[in-house]
């Protein structure tokens, strides 16, 4: 009974890896790219690089876990959703508005440690940021606010 259990089991599973994600980046404006638009440090460059843009780009990188599912699915969800609420890759068709208020939410995300998500930085051990490399990103970030929405200043006295 057991072993009929678990060859079902395994037979499911292995059904499922017939199911692969989309593992291609969609097409995109490179001119349209926060760091193309804001270069910044190439400490604050790699920051990114490492720890955002895998879920938050068309630049995505995936690991040979997401070839596994149901991981993969897992994964796919998180970058969807990702790239929904914030995509650095589109960050130039943002109304300055909308920009500002992404920087004001980074800003909030890094200082919380909500970002990067923490079943993120089991398997991406680079992207574990230290307090030093948080600093960056969060000034970076505050820097920037003032010169994508020069309204923003004003708006918080008000
Ligand atoms: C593993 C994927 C992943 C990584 C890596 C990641 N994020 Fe996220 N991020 C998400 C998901 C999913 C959401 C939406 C759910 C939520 O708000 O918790 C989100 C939401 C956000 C939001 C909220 C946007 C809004 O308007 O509500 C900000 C800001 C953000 N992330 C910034 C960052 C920054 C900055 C980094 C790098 C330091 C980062 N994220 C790394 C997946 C990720």
């Amino acid at each position: 009974m057991l072993k009929k259990i678990l060859l079902g089991l395994a037979a499911a599973l292995l059904i499922l890896q017939f199911f692969q994600i989309d593992k291609t980046n969609p097409e995109y404006d490179a001119t349209q790219d926060f760091m193309n638009m804001y270069p910044p440090s190439e400490e604050v460059a790699q920051i990114l690089k490492v720890a955002c843009y895998d879920c938050h780009s068309y630049e995505t990188k995936y690991p040979w876990y997401t070839y596994t599912q149901p991981f993969g699915w897992w994964i796919d969800d998180h970058i969807d959703h990702g790239r929904s609420e914030l995509n650095f890759s589109e960050f130039g068709t943002y109304s300055p508005r909308r920009a500002d208020h992404k920087l004001e939410e980074g800003i909030e995300y890094t200082e919380t440690e909500e970002m990067p998500l923490p079943s993120y930085t089991w398997g991406h051990s680079e992207a574990r940021l230290t307090w030093e490399q948080r600093e960056l990103l969060i000034n970076w970030f505050a820097e920037l606010r003032p010169i994508v929405y020069p309204d923003s200043l004003k708006n918080a006295d008000s």
